[in-house]
């Protein structure tokens, strides 16, 4: 695994300014506002600096389109090992990404098997060299196992308070404090899925989206945030998918990085009737959803992140209440996103900092931003070329998405390291995507990131 470049920028102050190999020119957020800019690339693709107008060079310019760092999704469940059922791989599912505009993808680790050892990340991590188009960061399964050992390997660490197949090991009341202790002295991120199943209620059959929202309301996940508040001062704590806006609020309080989801801020416990909508949290009632996505457009929210979730048509025409939970939406996330942007309702700023910046920073990532030490990761954004979602367009193996018919603003091009993998809205890369873990200062104990 190649360490990521990075360099000194500015170096013209010191006389020995590195020729650019090649300049990327259209407009950006600089300072609040879109501008032009030309952004000079160094020979490994890494960011030398971002000007009005650089010296002569290779150019390439993309016009009045935007260009906007790529995204780091910090929740996306791949299915290798071990779930060909759910109709995604690690090769279908980076492309799919790298589609999206998703440029580093958090892996999650309830694979069959879990991903509870050190044998099983190097199983994992020998699916990504030669398979993935995008960077892959690999989840561990917290559980009764060594977390010190796991951490040699892992990128972060992924805990359920419920059950989530096949996941079955859930920390009881005694033992989650010393799993937070435990992982608090690895100092990488650790994810959980917070709903406390004590709340859950028995809604027999379900058989709607709004039948199992009543089943797992959202005092479940109320009362699973109250068990980590009490946690370790160095737990680098985030929590997945929160999808009231009372989560929020309590979560900003008490200073977690957290995460929502695109569905939970645009889809209600009605926006369908069957399982392609039944996803665990929740989908929530139209109100709460609204109060969700006031608070993510107000800049609430740290991070968006996709729970890209697949299961195929057939496992989802299966009855609701056998139906698997879970929905694709690593292709989907920033184009239905940028949508809303192009027609005013959220801010390019806020959209980018929740999707690009702060995700990537969480994971001690070199990407997120367009600065100079950066790597060249970065999408073309043409807000003229809205198109309409549908699923025979989309590449993730799964084969549907909840948001058939949905307009959307897909990037027109996504660079890897200065290196173009979507051309013209068409993958056109190469299976060339690492296992990257964070990058914190060597032996440095770094603080807990407070994302907000
Ligand atoms: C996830 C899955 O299918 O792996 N499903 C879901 O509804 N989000 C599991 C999970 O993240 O809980
Ligand atoms: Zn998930």
């Amino acid at each position: 695994m190649a360490p990521p470049v990075r360099r000194q920028p500015d170096r013209d102050r010191f006389g020995a300014r590195e020729a650019p190999a090649q300049i990327v020119a259209g407009r950006a957020l600089v300072a609040g506002r879109l501008q032009p800019v030309e952004i000079a690339l160094g020979s490994e693709g890494e960011i030398l600096s971002l000007r009005r107008t650089q010296p002569p060079g290779p150019r390439h310019d993309v016009g009045e389109s935007v260009i906007v760092p790529a995204a780091t999704d910090l929740h996306v469940h791949l299915r290798e090992p071990g779930r060909p059922d759910a109709g995604e791989s690690m090769a279908t599912g980076t492309v799919s990404a790298a589609l999206g505009g998703v440029g580093l993808v958090a892996e999650m680790p309830n694979t069959e098997p879990p991903v509870t050892s050190v044998e099983r990340l190097e199983e994992k991590e020998a699916r990504v060299r030669g398979r993935a188009a995008v960077d892959v960061l690999l989840y561990a399964l917290a559980g009764r196992g060594s977390a010190r050992a796991l951490a040699l390997r892992a990128g972060g660490f992924k805990i359920y308070l419920s059950p989530s197949a096949p996941v079955d090991e859930v920390p009881s009341a005694e033992e989650l404090p010393r799993w937070l202790e435990e992982l608090a002295r690895t100092d990488l991120p650790v994810a959980v899925h917070a709903e406390e199943p004590s709340h859950f209620r028995g809604v027999a059959p379900p058989k709607d989206p709004i039948d199992w929202g009543r089943a797992r309301p959202p005092s479940a996940e109320a009362a699973a945030i109250e068990r980590l508040a009490r946690r370790p001062d160095r737990l680098r704590l985030h929590v997945a998918h929160v999808t009231t806006r009372a989560a929020v609020s309590r979560l900003r309080a008490l200073g977690a990085s957290f995460e929502v989801t695109p569905h939970h801020l645009l889809l209600s416990d009605r926006s369908g009737p069957d399982a392609r909508f039944k996803v665990n949290p929740p989908l929530r009632p139209e109100a709460e959803r609204a109060a969700l996505w006031t608070a993510f457009a107000a800049g609430e929210v740290p991070a968006l992140a996709s729970d890209h979730a697949p299961h195929t048509l057939s496992a989802k025409s299966a009855e609701f209440a056998r139906a698997p939970s879970g929905m694709p939406g690593v292709e989907t996330m920033l184009p239905l996103l940028l949508e809303r942007v192009r027609r005013g309702d959220l801010s390019l700023g806020t959209l980018l900092s929740a999707a690009c910046d702060r995700p990537a920073r969480w994971l001690g990532q070199p990407v997120g931003r367009l600065a100079p030490g950066h790597r060249g990761n970065f999408l073309v954004i043409d807000f003229r070329r809205r198109e309409t979602l549908s699923a025979d367009r989309l590449s993730s193996a799964c084969g549907w998405t909840a948001f058939e018919g949905w307009d959307a603003i897909r990037p027109v091009e996504h660079w890897r390291d200065g290196v173009r993998i979507v051309a013209d809205g068409e993958y056109v890369g190469r299976p060339e995507g690492r296992v990257v873990r964070p990058e914190f200062a060597p032996g440095a104990v770094s603080p807990p990131i407070r994302p907000l």
